[in-house]
């Protein structure tokens, strides 16, 4: 990206910033939890025994990897919000491809993380080509190049953290961008009782809660804001009707936060809160549905034996 370019997307992203946080029910966008100390809070969380979405997507891989490759065919692989590029090491093993000279891109928000990544990748499996794209994957899928037929992977049911009106742009944008034989693999969190899932969200460790938190801090490093991180806790609470987990921040004492360079400042008093995730579940029909509107296809769906969380392959409608 060329220096005007990055100055015109930091200049987009306060203004955005500015917007949200000035609703009425403030907000902060799913990706500032993650600095180093997010993504690493994150991995405590895939092994958290009330997380089960991890060991349950990881188990269609471990099942199903092979078909998914094979139906698949394809010659490179994107992920999308790789993180530490963990699952996809399921579906590398299963792919012969890579063996002769498959190529692999991962986008993420984190640099670092994206770094260390691409190297642990390439070091694991030296004739496959792995290239790190640092971007946003809701505005930089057009950086994105790879060679088709393409599979695009975007697992941990991210995209459930995409409101519904930024979901149906996303999904546009990336059919846009695919061709014929390219195809999508996303996983998605199921629709189910709200004990389970209101568990996976308040463990009781308080992992997610210091991950929570974890925003706070990095919207303070990064635009030079100054909310007072003790004077907010957890909160995680499953939304029925729209079918999504929303995660919270409640002031327990009262506070000013301000960003000077947006000209922004908020009175938080006890009680008051900041929503810093939604987390959108589906069923299979409520998925078929969201992609249908973009003309993607669901060609296959791989649940695991439990039901609690699906990966959908799909491709461009011809
Ligand atoms: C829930 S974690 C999933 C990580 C990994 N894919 C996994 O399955 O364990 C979400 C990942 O998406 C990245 N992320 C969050 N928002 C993003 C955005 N808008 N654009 C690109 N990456 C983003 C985070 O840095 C993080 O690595």
């Amino acid at each position: 990206m060329s220096a005007s370019d990055s100055d015109r997307a930091r200049r987009e992203e306060l203004s955005t910033l500015r917007d949200t946080l000035s609703r009425p029910l403030p907000e902060l966008d799913a990706r500032y939890f993650y600095d180093d100390r997010g993504s690493a809070l994150f991995e405590q969380i895939t092994e958290l025994e009330e997380y089960y979405q991890t060991r349950a997507e990881h188990s269609i891989l471990a099942d199903r990897g092979e078909e998914i490759m094979r139906d698949a065919a394809a010659v490179s692989l994107v992920e999308l919000g790789s993180g530490a590029g963990r699952k996809i090491r399921l579906l590398l093993d299963a792919w012969s491809q890579r063996d002769d000279g498959g190529r692999c891109v991962m986008l993420d928000v984190n640099e670092s993380f994206l770094a260390a990544s691409v190297r642990t990748l390439g070091e694991r499996y030296p004739r496959c080509a792995f290239e790190g794209v640092v971007g946003d994957f809701s505005k930089d899928l057009r950086r994105v190049l790879a060679p088709s037929p393409c599979m695009t992977v975007f697992f941990a049911g991210t995209v459930g953290n995409l409101y519904p009106d930024a979901r149906r742009a996303f999904f546009a944008t990336l059919a846009a961008s695919m061709r014929p034989s390219d195809s999508f693999l996303v996983g998605v969190d199921l629709v189910k009782d709200r004990a389970r899932l209101e568990r996976a969200y308040n463990d009781d460790a308080g992992v997610t809660a210091d991950f929570n938190k974890n925003a706070l801090r990095v919207v303070n490093q990064r635009f030079g804001a100054d909310f007072d991180e003790g004077a907010f806790e957890h909160r995680a609470f499953y939304d029925d009707e729209r079918q999504w987990i929303e995660m919270r921040l409640r002031a327990t004492r009262a506070s000013v936060a301000s960003i000077p360079e947006i000209e922004w400042r908020r009175r938080f008093a006890v009680g008051d809160e900041i929503r810093t995730e939604i987390s959108c579940k589906f069923t299979r029909r409520s998925l078929e549905r969201a992609l249908a509107g973009a003309g993607l296809l669901v060609r296959a769906w791989h649940a695991d034996r439990e039901g609690l969380f699906a990966l959908a392959h799909c491709w461009k409608r011809a």
